[in-house]
C-alpha cells in the first residue's frame, strides 16, 4: 500500500434494490468518523441504483460510479444501452470498463478501448479491468494477456490520467482464491512497467475479504481494492477499510 489515497470501490453487479440502500447508512457514518484517513469509496451499483446513491451520498465523501456503458458517446438507437454521459447525469462519476463478467459476455478488447474513449470524453474516471483466465495462467500466459489488454484497450488513449487499472486475475473473481503473494508482486510490477512515467493506479479484485486483506494490504503498489461479493454488506465491506487503513 502507498501513503497515497487508499480505493475502496464496490462493485455490485447485478444485485440491490431501493431496500438496500438503508445499509449503506453504516458506511456513511464510518466515513465521517474517519475524515483523518486517506481514503475513498466509491460504490458502483447497478445503473437503476445511481441517482439514488448519488443523492444520499451528498455531503458525504463517497461517490458513486457505474459498471458499463455504451461506447457511443452521443445519443443513438441502441435499445436497452445508456452512454457514458447519461450515467454521469445521473451522478456518476467513476466508471468500470472491461470487467471480465462483461468480456465474456463478447466485450472485445477494441469495444473495451471505444467505450474507455467515450467515458474519457464525458469526464469519467476509468477503472479497467484487466486479467487472465485459469487457463492462460496456467499455460504461462498472464504477461502476454495483461500487455495485449492494456496495448489494446488504451490504443491511442494519450491522456491517462482519469485511468485507474485493476488487476483481476478471472479465476479469482468469487472463488475465494487469491494470488499468491510472490505471483501478485511480479505481476503488479509487470503492469506497472507497461506504462512510462505517468503509470496509473492499481486496483487488485478477485475475492477480497476481511480475512485475507491483511496480506493483500501489503503488497508494494496497490492503491486499493476492486470489492465485488463483500462489498454488498455494509459490515464486511466496512471491516475490509478498516483492516486496510489501520
Ligand atoms: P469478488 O468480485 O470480490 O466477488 O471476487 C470482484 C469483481 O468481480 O470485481
Amino acid at each position: 500500500m502507498t501513503n497515497k489515497y487508499i480505493y475502496f470501490v464496490a462493485n455490485w453487479k447485478m444485485f440491490g434494490d431501493l431496500r438496500t440502500l438503508n445499509s449503506l447508512d453504516k458506511v456513511i457514518k464510518f466515513s465521517k468518523n474517519n475524515k483523518k484517513n486517506k481514503f475513498k469509496i466509491i460504490y458502483c451499483p447497478p445503473n437503476t441504483l445511481i441517482r439514488s446513491l448519488s443523492k444520499r451520498f451528498k455531503k458525504t465523501k463517497l461517490e458513486v460510479g457505474a459498471q458499463n456503458c455504451h461506447y457511443s458517446y452521443e445519443y443513438g438507437a441502441y435499445t436497452g444501452q445508456v452512454n457514458s454521459s447519461m450515467l454521469k447525469n445521473v451522478g456518476a462519476k467513476y466508471i468500470i470498463l472491461g470487467h471480465s463478467e462483461n468480456r465474456l459476455l463478447g466485450e472485445t478488447n477494441r469495444l473495451i478501448n471505444l467505450k474507455i474513449k467515450s467515458a474519457i470524453k464525458t469526464g469519467l474516471k476509468i477503472i479497467f479491468c484487466i486479467g487472465e483466465t485459469l487457463k492462460e495462467k496456467k499455460t504461462n500466459k498472464t504477461n502476454q494477456i495483461l500487455k495485449s489488454q492494456i496495448e489494446k484497450g488504451l490504443k491511442l488513449i494519450k491522456k491517462k490520467s482519469q485511468i485507474i487499472i485493476a488487476y483481476e486475475p478471472v479465476w479469482s473473481i468469487g472463488t475465494g482464491i487469491i494470488p499468491k503473494e510472490k505471483e501478485l508482486i511480479k505481476t503488479i510490477l509487470f503492469i506497472k512497467s507497461r506504462f512510462k512515467k505517468n503509470y496509473p493506479k492499481i486496483l487488485y479484485g478477485g475475492s477480497v475479504n476481511g480475512d485475507n486483506v491483511d496480506k493483500l494490504k501489503k503488497i508494494p503498489n496497490i492503491d486499493g481494492f476492486l470489492i465485488g461479493g463483500a462489498s454488498q454488506n455494509s459490515k464486511k465491506f466496512i471491516d475490509i477499510i478498516k483492516k486496510t487503513i489501520n
